[in-house]
């Protein structure tokens, strides 16, 4: 949470901090602020409460004469409210330096008592400007801002990046992590820090990943990188893999339209160079050796919201294909519940972002156990496919709108490729059943494509539906993982109450919330595919419908069997029943989308939420 940029070089530093922040502001939107040296040589900072646009009407009515050093941040609250005077960034040394902060001090408590103690007065709620005050006294103790610096993160506990600047420092820009996360953007005579890529992906495509306790030092012609003691780290610069393009929202009304309109093509990338000879076959998985994948007894998946339900619709295939034990689980419940873990467990993570904090912490505690660990991520270098020991990239491109879409649909995607490629080394999947897997795969595009063009219909429910207050989904097997992202978009962007449900559940308790009119989605399985499975989610059908539910409900083309008892169809496309989520998901994130929309909500940015939660 928490979006930073920074800057040093000879262009436009105020344009630069806040097109960076824009592409960040998904990170966070409580409040905005920047700060840079002005032309007088001062620390000039301008910050206010909410989105990025009240700090853009800021700096057009009160402009700064910025010289080429800069920092900017835009927050998602932790310790104090969101106001103008929590926002970043705080100073230190009688306001000659200005830091940010992504993560949270925990010890700040502490260290807030020693500055009272030391007559220090601050003027905000929050942990980071205890730590600008403390690198304030440090500053003027040691006379060096990178001296001061160093000694300072080292007296910090929990998760930061930080990045300071100083008045007798012009033309330089000091940043640490600690599991948060930092890149560094390579240019011409100028470099730029930011929480990821999208920081400064419009100036340049060269990339340093900052790695674990390391300091960044960036000055228009040098970067340095150091660990906390100041020994000198090699790094390694990389090409980010997309352009401003793919992150801009183009002519779409909402990032999130733009992204679920992106899905037949997010399934496609990641499907595309993995098929050679009638095989799924994962480059990236070979440095494992395919004696690891047959030793392997036992697979947990670990992640959070959306890409948890991802992870639990690839455990369906993996087991299907692969005959491998696998269960999901939440990444913040994994490490507390002291696991059962062997040299033969493998942990699957799952993460768009790939800077989840639970996810990377439950990543490490299963690095420290000895256990394999391999990373479906969608974004190129971050910490958790570094961390892992092997990283299967889905190529859904950046997502940026807060509820995921396309980033869900290509992690199932990715989650189908493991399986089938551990089938086949492990010998588990028929050749059959495999060829007939790989042309449903590669068929998937044009079927996500179908369930796209659902959009007018499912618009013109919403508007039907703009005044519900509950919503519930039911699903089975693979459709039960779905019911529940159709839920969690709903509720995260719609702000209504909604539960998904497995179907087969209904009796057991749920069926008691069933009153005249309450809308339910039910996501049919194919009749084709699994009678028994469709006979008896009609027979749901029909006992919610006897109790007045209002049934939508989504089927496979050509099943009119569910017509006497539904009061709205959504046809969908022929798939095996494996890959039926990525079709009957689509419709579900329309909804929500229609729904916010109608209730006249910020599709992109919901209340309370961001999209990288880098905090516990
Ligand atoms: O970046 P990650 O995939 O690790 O994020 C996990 C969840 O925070 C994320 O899927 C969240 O639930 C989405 N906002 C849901 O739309």
């Amino acid at each position: 949470m928490c979006g930073i940029v920074g800057y040093v070089g000879p262009g436009d530093t105020v344009e630069v901090l806040t097109s960076g922040l824009k592409r960040l502001e998904y990170r966070g939107y409580d409040s905005a602020g920047v700060a840079v040296l002005d032309t007088n040589g001062e620390v000039a900072v301008r910050k206010r409460s909410g989105k990025l646009a009240r700090l853009v009407e800021l700096l057009e009515a009160s402009p700064v004469p910025a010289t080429g050093t800069g920092i900017g941040h835009t927050r998602w609250a932790t310790h104090g409210g969101p106001t103008d005077v929590n926002a970043h960034p705080h100073l230190g040394d009688a306001g000659k330096l200005a830091l940010i902060h992504n993560g949270i001090v925990e010890n700040f408590a502490e260290l807030r008592a020693e500055l009272d103690a030391a007559g220090v007065e601050l003027q905000s709620e929050t942990d980071t400007e205890v730590v600008a005050a403390l690198l304030g006294l440090e500053v003027a103790k040691a006379g060096d801002l990178e001296v001061a610096f160093r000694s300072v993160v080292k007296r910090l506990h929990g998760t930061f990046t930080l990045l300071a600047m100083h008045r007798d420092n012009s033309n330089k820009v000091v940043a640490a992590r600690h599991s948060s996360p930092l890149v560094v953007g390579l240019g011409e005579g100028e470099n730029f820090l930011g929480s990821d890529v999208a920081a400064f992906v419009g100036y340049t495509r060269r990339a340093v990943a900052v790695e674990e306790d390391n300091i960044a030092i960036i000055t228009p012609e040098l970067v340095t990188i150091t660990d906390f003691d100041g020994n000198p780290v090699e790094f390694e610069e990389y090409e980010v893999a997309w352009d401003t393009e793919a992150a801009d929202k183009g002519g779409w009304s909402s990032f999130m339209a733009k992204e679920i309109n992106e899905q037949p093509e997010a399934v496609a990338n990641t499907v595309r160079g993995r098929i050679t000879d009638g095989h799924v076959v994962i480059p990236e998985l070979s440095a494992l050796g395919d004696e690891t994948i047959k030793n392997v007894d036992r697979i947990v998946i670990i992640a959070c919201g959306t890409a948890s339900y991802a992870g639990q619709i690839g455990a369906y295939a993996i087991e299907q294909w692969a005959r491998i034990p696998v269960e999901v689980q939440l990444s913040h419940e994994f490490r507390y519940r002291d696991p059962v873990l062997s040299e033969r467990t493998m942990v699957i993570s799952v993460s768009q972002s790939g800077e989840t904090m639970d996810t990377m912490m439950a990543v490490k505690y299963a690095n420290e156990r000895g256990v394999t660990t391999v990373s479906v991520c969608n974004t190129q270098s971050a910490t958790i496919p570094r961390e892992s020991d092997a990283a299967v990239y889905t190529h859904a491109g950046p997502e940026v709108a807060v509820a995921s879409t396309k980033a869900f649909t290509a992690q199932i995607t990715a989650l189908y490729l493991i399986g089938l490629h551990f089938g086949h080394v492990r010998g588990t999947l028929s050749a059959e059943a495999e060829a007939a897997a790989i042309t449903g795969l590669e068929e998937l595009p044009a079927a996500v494509a179908e369930a796209v063009a659902t959009h007018d219909e499912i618009a013109q429910l919403a508007h039907w539906m703009a005044d519900t207050r509950s919503v519930l989904f039911l699903g089975r097997h693979v459709g039960f993982p779905t019911a529940l992202e159709g839920a969690l978009k709903l509720k995260e962007i719609a702000y209504i109450h909604a539960e998904g449900f497995a179907a087969g559940e209904l009796k057991h308790g749920p069926i008691a919330l069933i009153d005249h009119g309450q809308p339910v989605f039910v996501l049919v399985p194919s009749p084709r595919q699994s009678p028994v499975m469709h006979s008896k989610v009609v027979s749901n059908i029909q006992e919610i419908r006897a109790r007045g539910a209002r049934v939508i409900a989504l089927v496979e083309k050509g099943d009119t069997s569910v017509l006497p008892y539904a009061d709205d169809v959504i046809r969908l496309p022929l798939v095996d029943s494996i890959f039926e989520p990525l079709v009957q998901v689509v419709p579900l994130q329309w909804f929500a989308l229609e729904l916010s929309t109608a209730k006249g909500l910020d599709v992109d940015q919901p209340r309370n939420l961001a999209k990288s939660v880098t905090v516990e």
